[in-house]
């Protein structure tokens, strides 16, 4: 057997233990974990006997991925239960078991959680989770007013981004992406921004740098040749906005 199909079948059959697989796009990962779902399911549990589908947990990003796991199982079971195999009678409970099992996204499986236990976590039962055109509306809402309010309170970074040469769509992008990763934001420890001075040096050494490597072009009709030049004359200029080394920058 090949050292690939050989981890394939461990990652079906050894059930006792865990596997984190990694592999390119549509190289059968997927198909690696329903296999292993209907092993558990159908042949044997971690502790010998088979478990219920109602006590697998299995977790996709999109709901399109979990679709196609429930699609895939039920064909699977249906499969079994219509077949005069010993695992026939489990296949037909697993059935049973398919629409409330925790086969979903892991956004549906964290509702779940919190559902179950909403007054430990803080939160109104009555909470749910808002979909993907729901959040970009209410987030319209908030950055609106808030943008607004930043302006006419002349607020410094929304002051100095607008100064810089960020356009309020720029501004909006990176509100958004900012709210979207607002966890891994809040951990961030970041150092405090560079003083204009200690740019202006880091750009001078740069730049200092750069003339030293332009001497060193030997083949001018190279092609990384324009894109350094451009670098250069942005250095030189002086790089106000980002919009405008893209212009700059030869096509
Ligand atoms: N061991 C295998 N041998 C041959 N074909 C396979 C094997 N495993 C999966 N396939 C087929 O390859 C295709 C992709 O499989 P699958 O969806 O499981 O891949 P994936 O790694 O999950 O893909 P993605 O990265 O898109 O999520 C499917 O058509 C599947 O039937
Ligand atoms: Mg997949």
């Amino acid at each position: 057997m090949t050292s690939d199909a050989a981890d394939r079948r461990r990652a079906v059959e050894e059930v006792d233990r865990s596997f984190v697989l990694e592999a390119s796009a549509g190289t059968g990962k997927t198909n690696t974990l329903i296999e292993r779902v209907l092993r558990l399911v159908l042949v044997a549990g971690p502790s010998g006997p088979p478990l219920r589908l109602a006590s697998v947990a299995a977790i996709t990003f999109t709901e399109k991925a979990a679709g196609e796991m429930k699609v895939r199982l039920r064909q699977e079971f249906e499969r079994r239960a219509a077949a005069s195999v010993p695992e026939a009678e489990r296949a037909r409970q697993a059935l049973g078991d398919l629409e409330t099992a925790a086969i979903q996204t892991i956004h549906a499986f964290a509702v779940g959680l919190l559902k179950a236990r909403p007054v430990e976590a803080g939160l109104d039962p009555r909470f749910r989770a808002i979909d993907e055109a729901e959040s970009e509306l209410l987030f319209e809402e908030v950055w609106e007013a808030w943008l607004k309010r930043a302006i006419a309170e002349r607020r410094g970074p929304i002051e100095r981004a607008l100064r810089g040469g960020m356009g309020l769509s720029d501004l909006r992008t990176l509100a958004r992406i900012l709210a979207r990763q607002a966890r891994a934001v809040r951990d961030l420890a970041l150092d405090p921004p560079p003083s204009e001075a200690e740019v202006a040096a880091r750009r001078a050494a740069l730049l200092k740098e750069a003339c030293e490597f332009e001497r060193r072009i030997t083949d001018r009709s190279d092609k990384l040749v324009p894109h350094f030049r451009a670098a250069l004359q942005w250095l030189r200029t002086g790089p106000r906005t980002c919009a405008s080394w893209s212009r700059s920058r030869p096509s």
